[in-house]
């Protein structure tokens, strides 16, 4: 008799546990995110608290500068808010606010490489702007580990309801070697990026996670800062949009190798699922047709920063957006790109509503529970 109340007390107690806590659950418990300054939410301006403290970056959306890259929210923003999460702390500015980090962390460095800081010092390369690369960032993940979850057991069922995001990263790899090697040059390294990604994402599922996205890279051909970089005056290197040709088809490689490596990663983790996000497609789709997307129509206009010093594209690689001598665009929400480098909020709220809404996500995430407006 005993044991049978017993059971019955067992037995209503788990029912109604997990009625309580599963009678509206959002689709993710939470999410963890690693990259660079196109995720990162607060980590680089925590350690070096004067970075763009202009006013220019947060000026839409926050209304002070945010720590994002960006004048508004980025993209992993927007993802948290379809999922009803919170924006993701900062890894390095969750000292007070302990009870945040169990609906997520974000790991994401501005300046981060996806290779180590070694590596650029050992090849004469530019040195990244930061020493923690996706390794670090990794490592920073594991100390975390013991705040979010106690045994193996409680840590699986919370990562196999989590979402972690493995980028974008490689942009600032590319861009060091960029001073040293042609664009067809560029190639080699593709092999490294891909493999420091796939690593990454093979030591989270080994950590317990089961849901993982890998962003591809943008289309470097069209972004404002490249298109400065080069300056070429020869007519043939560009499209009919004004887009560096070889630059796009570049990036255009590196995704595919990337998607044969996440096809690999797959077969070898057949219990996770490992999600592409095509940053390309997501964004180039903006500059061919931006009036569309109630961008400027203005073809010249369209590739220009909207945050930055004179220059053909509103980009001098010596005035970053809001040193003295630079200019903001009267309407953010008219340009894709913010500082020859990042986007506009605008830009990267189109993104994420392609990447949660579809269709630039092979697979999909889970649905939403609320709409990117
Ligand atoms: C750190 O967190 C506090 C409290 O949430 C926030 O007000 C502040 O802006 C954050 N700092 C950075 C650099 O993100």
């Amino acid at each position: 008799m005993k044991i049978f109340i017993l059971f019955i007390i067992t037995f209503a107690c788990g029912f109604f546990g997990s009625i309580v806590s599963n009678g509206n659950p959002l689709p993710y418990e939470a999410i963890f995110n690693f990259g660079d300054s196109t995720s990162d939410t607060g980590n680089a301006a925590t350690d070096y608290p004067t970075m763009n403290k202009n006013g220019a970056y947060g000026s839409t959306y926050f209304k002070h500068p945010s720590g994002r890259m960006s004048d508004g929210r980025i993209i992993i923003d927007f993802i948290a808010e379809a999922y009803g999460l919170p924006f993701l702390p900062a890894y390095k500015n969750i000292t007070k606010s302990q009870a945040d980090i169990k609906k997520g962390v974000n790991f994401a460095y501005a300046g981060a490489t996806a290779l180590e800081f070694d590596y650029f010092i050992r090849n004469g390369l530019p040195p990244p702007a930061t020493t923690n690369s996706l390794k670090v960032q990794l490592d920073w993940f594991k100390m975390l580990k013991p705040s979010l979850c106690k045994n193996k057991e409680e840590c699986d069922n919370y990562f196999k309801q989590s979402l972690f995001l493995v980028g974008e990263i490689g942009g600032n790899d590319i861009f060091s070697h960029m001073t040293k090697k042609t664009v067809t040059e560029l190639q080699e390294i593709v092999p490294l990026l891909v493999e420091s990604i796939t690593n990454t994402a093979t030591a989270l599922i080994e950590e317990g996670a089961v849901e993982l996205v890998i962003p591809g890279n943008f289309p470097l051909g069209c972004n404002a800062g490249v298109l400065n970089f080069v300056n070429s005056k020869k007519k043939e290197d560009y499209d009919e949009f004004g887009f560096l040709i070889a630059y796009n088809t570049f990036a255009e490689y590196y995704n595919e190798q990337l998607k044969n490596s996440i096809e690999t990663l797959r077969q070898k983790h057949p219990q996770a699922k490992i999600i592409y996000f095509d940053y390309y497609g997501a964004t180039k789709r903006l500059y061919q047709a931006p009036q569309q997307y109630g961008f400027t129509s203005d073809k010249v206009e369209i590739l220009k920063a909207c945050c930055g010093g004179d220059g053909p594209y509103h980009v001098n690689a010596l005035m970053f957006c809001g040193n003295p001598g630079t200019t903001i665009c009267s309407d953010p929400s008219k340009l894709i790109d913010w500082d020859g480098a990042h986007l506009t909020e605008a830009a990267y709220k189109l993104i994420a509503k392609g990447l949660v809404e579809g269709p630039f996500t092979n697979p999909s995430l889970k649905p939403a529970p609320f709409k990117i407006a």
